[in-house]
């Protein structure tokens, strides 16, 4: 809305300058008329298509489209990454991946984390992570945080595929909605990982911007306090990316770089509502294959998105897409089968086995740890890693 409004001021500037010269301002006139009925025209098709009386005759052609994938399936894609050596794969992911670990994720009906804060009586569920409300009523983020701090959480079978992926010299980078760390807990290296929504490992005063560390912060949210500054006494907030809030600049660096050479773009368990990480399916090219592994279909944009060029989205039902392919079901199944077709099937599955073991005898070696040197005892929630609270 902002937008059209400075359009129309920009539009209005330039009629009472072009006043002096009637010659530019009848040209001015004509090409804002054609912009005007080519937007009206625009409208109208879009409307007339939903409405179910699109004029056939003046059916847009089809954009051409390359045929980048033998066929638009699972198959066509296993082929494609074999005959086309892919060396720059981009993971795109979100809270789907990790609710098989026991995180909920925040859109699903009934489970998401959307769907259980009555009782946190917010003006609307998103509130609890935006910005502006958060400088207003902290309480209710850190309340929420408390709760969901979880005992342990295992990488699952998804993020292992995705280290397999990187070990097997396909992944560019691996981007990531959660703030579960959980990708690098199954051994992606850092530097594979872009985490778009921030991270809770380190904290920062909104005021003076002093930093605080993570053994900080989980001692406030354990106190059941509101973590305040030390120096000038402003809210401190871990460094998850809320609503209304810049993401970091690595992302913004990276995506640069990366989505122009990717040769394959994976979104793995996110429905893709939240901007600027939904739009960057568009970023690759028009030849990049893209296959998501999801419960439901995600990134498809509606006609008048689309009209009005706001990104064409996932294409996976016109009869010309022959580059975008759904998989619907669990990450974990989806996984596993993509590992099964490119031959790293048992590779995967002993990964998992094993890394899985070894983190609960680690967790239990810390739990022993922790008794020895508070034998009165924690709470059973109060273990672990305060990265892993939230998944968003
Ligand atoms: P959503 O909750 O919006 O979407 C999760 C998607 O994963 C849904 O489409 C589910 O159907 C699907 N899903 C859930 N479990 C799955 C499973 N085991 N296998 C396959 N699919 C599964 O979560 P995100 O897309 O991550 O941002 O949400 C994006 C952002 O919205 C979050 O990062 C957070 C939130 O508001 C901020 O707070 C800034």
């Amino acid at each position: 809305m902002a937008s059209s409004g400075s359009d129309e001021d920009k539009r209005q500037k330039g009629e009472s300058s072009d006043d002096k010269d009637n010659d530019t301002s009848s040209k001015a006139r004509r090409r804002r008329n054609s912009e005007d009925e080519g937007t009206v025209d625009m409208i109208r098709r879009y409307l007339a298509e939903k409405l179910g009386f699109f004029d056939d005759d003046k059916k847009e052609v089809p954009e051409e489209k390359t045929k980048v994938l033998t066929e638009a399936s699972v198959d066509g894609v296993i082929k494609y990454i074999e005959e086309h050596n892919c060396r720059n794969v981009i993971t795109m992911a979100g809270a789907g991946i990790s609710t098989s670990a026991g995180i909920p994720d925040f859109r699903s009906p009934g489970s998401g984390l959307y769907h259980n804060l009555e009782k946190y009586k917010l003006p609307d569920p998103q509130a609890i992570f935006e910005i502006g409300f958060f400088r207003h009523n902290p309480q209710p983020f850190f309340t929420l945080a408390k709760e969901l701090y979880p005992g342990s959480f295992k990488p699952t079978t998804c993020h292992y595929f995705i280290r397999l992926l990187n070990e097997k010299g396909l992944l560019r980078r691996h981007y990531s909605q959660n703030i579960d760390t959980l990708e690098r807990v199954a051994g992606l290296p850092a530097e594979k990982i872009v985490e778009a929504h921030g991270t809770f490992h380190t904290s920062h005063c909104l005021e003076c911007r002093q930093e605080y560390a993570l053994d900080w912060m989980k001692e406030r949210i354990f106190s059941d306090s509101v973590p305040s500054c030390e120096k000038c006494n402003g809210v401190v907030k871990p460094d998850i990316v809320f609503f209304g809030e810049n993401l970091p600049s690595r992302f913004f660096s990276c995506v640069e770089k990366d989505f122009p050479k990717c040769d394959l773009l994976i979104i793995l368990g996110s429905s893709l509502a939240v901007q600027p990480f939904a739009s960057l399916i568009d970023r690759v090219t028009k030849e990049c294959p893209r296959l998501l592994i999801n419960r439901e279909k995600a990134g498809q944009r509606d006609r008048l998105m689309t009209l009005l060029r706001i990104g064409s989205g996932m294409d996976f039902d016109s009869d010309n897409n022959f580059r975008d392919v759904a998989w619907l079901g669990d990450c974990d199944e989806g996984c596993q089968m993509l590992a099964d077709k490119l031959g790293w099937g048992d590779e995967l599955r002993k990964l998992v086995t094993e890394e899985h073991a070894r983190i609960s005898k680690e967790q239990k070696e810390e739990a022993s740890k922790r008794q020895a040197k508070h034998p009165s005892g924690q709470k059973k929630s109060e273990v672990s890693n305060p990265m892993k609270v939230l998944n968003m």
